[in-house]
């Protein structure tokens, strides 16, 4: 009776304690670590030159056979250092059993996660890089196609379409500069930490540092395994960069809608209603809006998984690897998407002109009236007036007649009604940043220099 409460009890644990499930994404860098480890342990005499040999080529080649599978990730092994040290003694015998002194799953945990997540932040940089040459080409092919700008969901002003695709490019700048300055934290190497207090063992740090690429050494132990700021600093790259994706789709998702019509997403990028046979969903746009709360999520999750743990090392801090590896995943594949929706977008040029309100030219007549002298203020005064007579006529701005302008200002005449062209309207902001052609062909430059920087 008591055996069997006592197998059943295990059988329980061993199922809920074991992380084998998440972190088996960590077995090369797990390897990679163990092979640098074994090489500082010849170094300081603690394994003879052909020991280390023979562990070496032994974890090579568990390497290959976790790869194909030859090895299974059985839940029993609990996680993946302990797989990793039972095949090993079960190929060299009891020498590959000398491969953990000095060193705790502690440093060795936070090692492969930080030699997981420099992986990482530089495929998800370089897919940034690739939405935003997407977005480089969508200005290049969109600086003659005049768009409206929207300020409270309202036609504002008149912008050039490229306008917007570079905003986007610009904003995927700092998101890729906020995960190279993350990275710069995530390679700082914590083995020798051992379970918190140092090794006892003469480890050769900046030997092993070297031999893993890291950039240096953690100065703590203490703060080397407890430290998981370098996962909550990913995460929150990451929630600010789907941010921005989940804003721009939710533009898709409008400029897409019957209503506005501006913009046709591929038919491949799109999908059908089950019932509705016209019906052309953005799905793809819609899902990136959603995948957002799931990386938001998974960053709530591990600052919650943080929040108030005692230094160090808790086991807790194991059920990060879900949320954290979820949110790779999403972040991963929505950045894809979101490149292959803006290499495929297309903008009915013409569907967006009928739409365009030529009350947003009401700056610029405004801005008019201040240069013959009004003081801006009276002049907006004055155009305020002139679109409340278009709207309860019907008609629009351009149309009212000149007699009418003039009652409101001697200063109007037919050409400057004539001149009210969103065109121009968008090229007189000239300013750097503006949407106007010279400034927009400035920031083309500039978004080509950011991409030729790599
Ligand atoms: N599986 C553990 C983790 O992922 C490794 C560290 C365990 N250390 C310990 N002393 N139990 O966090």
């Amino acid at each position: 009776m008591t055996d069997t409460r006592d197998e059943a009890l295990k059988q329980l644990m061993d199922d809920f304690h074991a992380s084998i499930d998440a972190d088996r994404r960590l077995f090369r860098v797990d390897i990679r670590g163990s092979i640098a480890y074994a090489r500082g342990l010849v170094r300081i005499g603690v394994l003879t030159a052909d020991e280390g040999h023979v562990i070496e080529k032994a974890l090579g080649e568990i390497e290959g056979e976790i790869e194909s599978g030859a090895y299974a990730l059985t839940r029993d092994l609990e996680d993946i250092h302990m797989a990793v040290e039972k095949r090993l003694i079960e190929k060299v015998g009891p020498v590959g059993g000398k491969l953990h002194t000095g060193r705790s799953r502690n440093d060795q945990n936070a090692t492969d996660e930080r030699l997981y997540l420099r992986e990482v932040v530089d495929d998800v940089s370089g897919r940034i890089r690739d939405c935003q040459a997407a977005l480089l080409g969508l200005a290049e092919r969109t600086v003659d196609v005049v768009f409206p700008g929207y300020t409270h969901l309202q036609q504002a002003q008149p912008i050039r379409f490229a306008h917007y695709a570079l905003s986007l490019l610009f904003g995927l700048q700092r998101d890729r500069e906020r995960l190279a300055d993350c990275r710069k934290r995530i390679n700082v190497m914590p083995l020798g930490a051992g379970a918190m207090a140092g090794s006892a063992f003469p480890i050769d740090r900046a030997f092993l540092a070297d031999e893993l690429g890291f950039d240096g050494i953690s100065p703590n132990s203490i703060d080397a395994v407890s430290d998981r700021d370098f996962n909550v600093e990913f995460l929150a790259a990451c929630t600010t960069l789907m941010i921005r994706i989940s804003r721009a789709c939710e533009d898709l998702v409008i400029w897409s809608s019957t209503e506005f019509g501006y913009v046709t997403q591929h038919p491949r990028l799109a999908t059908g209603s089950s019932i509705m046979p016209q019906k052309k969903n953005p799905d793809a746009a819609e899902l990136l809006r959603g995948k957002t709360g799931r990386v938001v999520g998974s960053l709530v999750s591990l600052v919650t998984i943080l929040k108030g743990l005692p230094h160090t090392y808790n086991k807790d801090m194991q059920d990060e690897k879900e949320p954290l590896f979820d949110a790779i995943d999403t972040v991963t594949v929505a950045l894809t998407v979101f490149t292959a929706i803006w290499e495929t977008l297309e903008v009915r040029g013409g569907r967006v002109e009928e739409n365009m309100d030529d009350a947003m030219l009401s700056t610029d007549l405004a801005d008019y009236l201040t240069r013959c002298g009004v003081p801006f203020r009276e002049g907006h005064g004055i155009v305020a007036a002139l679109v409340e007579e278009a709207l309860n006529r019907g008609c629009s701005l351009r149309d009212l007649p000149l007699e009418l302008y003039r009652q409101y200002s001697e200063h109007f005449d037919e050409a400057v009604i004539a001149g009210l062209r969103f065109d121009d309207s968008a090229d007189k902001r000239a300013l750097p940043g503006g949407t106007g052609r010279k400034p927009i062909e400035q920031q083309i430059e500039q978004a080509r220099e950011i991409l030729a920087r790599g």
